[in-house]
């Protein structure tokens, strides 16, 4: 059996109580790795002004891919303020170090699968791929924004309202939209469904409001859509999907939309199934992948051993499959279902007393 050897970026908060969980139950089930632990949050960005060191890249390009836990991100504001005094001259920028290694590793597709399990949230079994790279998350951010371009609006037409256009009166976020990158992220999303066996696709967009961005994104859906005809194809607009997903979940199977339409509905769809911490995703591009759970570092509860571990055991299961050990992978799988199912072990957020520990502990024995 092949030893991986992956990078392990706990990162804050309960990021590395929920990492350490996802590692005793991998240790467990016998999966042999190597696992190299690097520098990554909200401490690096105080003390070196970079939460995402350049050593951790270099750590991570030596890997066959990567387990995230969590970081702090805060305001602007709080990130000036807890900056090391000797750094401060130097007009450093707080960059989320997740979306840096995104870009990094051109991990262009996030795959959040939402799935109920017995005793927890609304039926629904639905995978989210999302966009990682553009869209309105494309980092292009405008504020004062610059006379010509405020001109080149022609604002006496277009935001009547605006009385007087000064540059620091409006304020612009770009969504940025590609041919490669609609075809990418449609093309992955059928894959994904014809490899797990799922029946059909929904792009959710707003093409009709969004003509020039959603027009686009369901142009070459349509086209990619042409070449999976085992598979159905269906379009929908954002805020539809949002109320028919509450209402009639089972009716979505793999859904695919661009970045913030997608980190949006994921959230959704997590809630359905009962919470964040049961919700895995994987950043997956061609040749690197970085798992981490959805959710944040959670301050509330960190330090008190009562993170539920599940959603980054399940994103260690994603981890397991996409390095081709799907035999492990299933086994995580059906231990964390069965361990849901039978509810005798609970963490705070679902209701029980158990601590981290013991639910992995529950894990590895359902895992047998
Ligand atoms: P969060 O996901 O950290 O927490 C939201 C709520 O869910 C909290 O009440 C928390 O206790 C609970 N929760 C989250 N994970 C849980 C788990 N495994 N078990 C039990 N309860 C859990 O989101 P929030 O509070 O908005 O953000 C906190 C920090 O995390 C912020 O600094 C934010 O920027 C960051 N964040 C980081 C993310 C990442 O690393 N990918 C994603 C989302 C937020
Ligand atoms: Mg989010």
């Amino acid at each position: 059996m092949t030893t991986y050897q992956i990078g392990w970026l706990g990162g804050d908060g309960i990021g590395p109580e929920v990492l350490d969980a996802a590692r005793s139950v991998l240790d467990a089930i016998g999966f042999r790795a190597e696992y190299i632990p690097a520098d990554i949050g909200w401490k690096y960005w105080c003390e070196e002004g970079n939460p995402l060191p350049e050593r951790t890249l270099d750590v991570l390009r030596s890997t066959n891919c990567a387990m995230f836990g969590a970081i702090t991100s805060k305001p602007a504001s709080d990130a000036a303020r807890e900056l090391a005094e000797p750094l401060r001259a130097r007009n450093l920028k707080y960059s989320s170090p997740i979306v840096q290694l995104r870009r990094e590793f051109n991990l262009f597709a996030n795959i959040r699968p939402a799935q109920s399990f017995a005793g927890a949230g609304q039926p629904i079994d639905v995978i989210v791929v999302r966009e990682n790279t553009e869209g309105l998350y494309s980092g292009l951010e405008i504020h004062p924004t610059p006379q010509s371009l405020v001109s080149a609006l022609d604002p006496a037409r277009r935001l009547p309202h605006l009385r007087e256009a000064n540059p620091a009166d409006l304020a612009l976020s770009v969504r940025v939209t590609t041919r490669v990158g609609c075809e990418r992220i449609v093309r992955r999303a059928f894959e994904v469904a014809r490899s797990l066996g799922r029946k059909r696709v929904t792009l959710v967009e707003k093409a009709n409001v969004l003509r020039a961005t959603g027009g686009l994104m369901t142009e070459v859906a349509r086209e990619v859509a042409a070449a999976f005809p085992d598979i159905q194809f269906r379009e929908a607009h954002i805020d539809t999907a949002c109320m028919d997903l509450v209402r009639r979940p089972s009716e979505f199977d793999v859904i695919v939309a661009e970045n913030l339409f997608g980190d949006i509905l994921s959230d959704l769809t997590a809630g359905l199934t009962g919470g964040p911490g049961l919700a895995p995703s994987a950043n997956i591009g061609e040749t690197y992948a970085v798992f981490e759970p959805v959710h944040g570092s959670a301050p509330d509860i960190a330090g008190k051993g009562v993170a539920n571990p599940c959603a980054a055991v399940l994103s260690a299961s994603m981890m397991l499959e996409w390095l081709g050990e799907r035999t492990l992978a299933q086994r995580l799988h059906a231990a964390v279902r069965r361990v849901l199912t039978e509810a005798r072990t609970k963490t705070p957020d679902l209701g029980g007393t158990a601590t981290t520990k013991q639910m992995a502990s529950a894990i590895i024995a359902a895992a047998g």
